[in-house]
């Protein structure tokens, strides 16, 4: 087990025991205390008792044996009975190993002997009819005792009283039996917190334990580990975060290596597009300048070469132009009510004529009037123009190339449908990508850039519309896009 789990463990054990010890020490304090008052009251009361039982009965009654009834009264309860007369002197003091009867050789004065708890006022209480107690240390009996005097009356008279003295031992040994117990308690308690800590540790660092794993993990760079969330605690909220983070990160980082990759391929497609221009007009250009043009005619064709790479440079910078302004967002700033059929007729005129070289058919088959769509009229125009270049391009003779459009809820949807080579299914997602070609032996041949679609998905997609493909090899493919209605 690593630092976390054990001081957290430990932290929370120390806590425990010392809030055992703490209560134990408190409600063992305070109950002794109160047992000890019951207790002592409770003696107290009962010697009250018997010295009033004995002052009415026996102390002033010369009727019976005095010395052998208070004899077996003090075995019976244990303690001292003492009977002094008004002056404090002792006539009898029988119990606790003591046995003096009738005052025997010397008299002996309870007030102030030195191992008696009395005092002189003690005495005038007790003559004033008052009964009077003590609870302490006693030298006399060598014990802690608790004591009482009762008076013993003679008519109205005060002639004396009965003292009675029980040694506290008793009630020490019930305070230590329940010391005993709070102790044992205690022990109790302390298992328990042991047993409570080691629960805590598992069902408490263990997740904490395995979430600096993960976070440490994260830190490596592996975001793939997910924390098991089974509480609905602190805990587990934490958890949840930990594992919403390493989603969002996985996902951060997922993003921007695709963009690194794609950027990547961008610069390199890039330069490769440049580069294959630049190489035949330096070719052309220096057959030009070594002379070996040898007629006007080779000359003017050479020329021609050169200013058809050129053509086809310019078409390169403006599309990747285009599509960086797209990126940044620049689409949208020219958007109104723009009719699609129009655009879609002004393209069709355009390429009647190329499609009628080729031998291929073209249809414009939209709505005449169609409801109209927020757009940008140009970059509109864009989109049916390089989807019908591809259209035408890969149609053979005889073949036809179709512009359809109809009305959703929301949107419009416009297709154009060719009878040329089709797309492989694996290939169609990827036509949308820059640069990308299906036929790639056509990619020096044609002119194309392999941009065409990729502006196409970008001006579509800047107008909240979407693109798809619909293709069957050797049959032909339609190209739709949407475009949301004019609210
Ligand atoms: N109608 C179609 N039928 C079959 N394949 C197509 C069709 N349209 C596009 N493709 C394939 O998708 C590729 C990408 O098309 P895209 O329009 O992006 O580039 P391009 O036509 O090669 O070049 P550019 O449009 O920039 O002149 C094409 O090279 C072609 O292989
Ligand atoms: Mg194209």
């Amino acid at each position: 087990m690593s630092i976390i789990s054990r001081s957290i463990v430990v932290k929370f054990w120390l806590t425990m025991v010392l809030i055992v010890m703490i209560i134990l020490f408190f409600s063992g304090l305070v109950q002794t205390r109160e047992l000890k008052k019951l207790y002592y009251n409770q003696q107290m009361e009962q010697l009250i008792k018997e010295g009033e039982h004995i002052s009415i009965n026996f102390a002033g009654n010369r009727l019976y044996p005095l010395t052998g009834i208070l004899k077996t009264m003090a075995d019976m309860l244990s303690a001292n009975i003492m009977i002094v007369d008004s002056e404090g002197y002792i006539k009898e003091c029988q119990g606790m190993g003591i046995n003096m009867s009738g005052g025997g050789g010397e008299r002996i004065n309870v007030a102030g002997h030195h191992g008696m708890p009395w005092k002189e006022q003690d005495l005038e209480s007790v003559k004033q009819g008052r009964t009077i107690t003590y609870r302490g240390p006693n030298s006399f009996f060598d014990k802690d005792i608790i004591s009482v005097a009762v008076p013993v009356y003679e008519g109205q008279q005060v002639t004396g009283a009965v003292m009675l003295s029980a040694p506290l031992a008793p009630i020490e040994g019930r305070i230590l039996d329940l010391q005993k117990i709070t102790l044992y308690t205690g022990i109790a308690g302390i298992i328990l917190a042991t047993i409570l800590s080691l629960f805590f540790s598992r069902t408490l660092s263990r997740p904490l334990l395995n979430m600096n794993m993960i976070a440490r993990a994260m830190a490596g760079g592996d975001y793939s580990r997910q924390v098991e969330v089974k509480s609905k605690d602190e805990i587990g909220i934490l958890a949840e975060s930990l594992n919403s983070l390493s989603l969002r990160l996985q996902d951060k980082v997922a993003a921007l290596e695709r963009l690194d990759q794609t950027r990547r391929e961008f610069v390199a497609n890039v330069s490769h597009e440049l580069r294959t221009p630049l190489s035949i007009m330096l070719g052309y250009t220096e057959a030009l300048i070594d002379g070996l043009a040898h007629s006007d005619t080779d000359r003017q064709k050479y020329l021609n070469n050169i200013h058809e790479e050129i053509l086809r440079l310019r078409r390169l910078v403006t599309e990747l132009l285009d599509l960086s302004r797209m990126e940044a967002g620049q689409v949208n700033a020219e958007m109104h009510e723009t009719d699609v059929a129009a655009v879609a007729g002004r393209v069709f005129d355009k390429f009647q004529a190329v499609a009628a070289k080729k031998g291929v058919e073209l249809r414009n088959s939209l709505p005449s009037v169609l409801h109209p769509v927020l757009a940008n009229p140009d970059r509109l125009e864009q989109v049916f123009i390089n989807l019908l270049d591809n259209a035408i391009r890969v149609t053979p003779a005889g073949g036809v190339v179709e512009m359809t459009a109809y009305e959703l809820k929301n949107e419009l949807r416009v297709s154009i449908s060719d009878e040329g080579h089709g797309i492989p299914p694996e290939e169609q997602p990827l036509v949308w990508e820059r640069f990308y070609k299906v036929d790639k032996s056509r990619t020096r041949t044609g002119e194309g850039t392999g941009l065409g679609l990729a502006i196409v998905k970008k001006i579509v997609e800047a107008h909240g519309g979407s693109v798809e493909i619909a293709s069957m090899p050797e049959k032909g493919s339609t190209f739709s896009f949407t475009i949301p209605k004019k609210l």
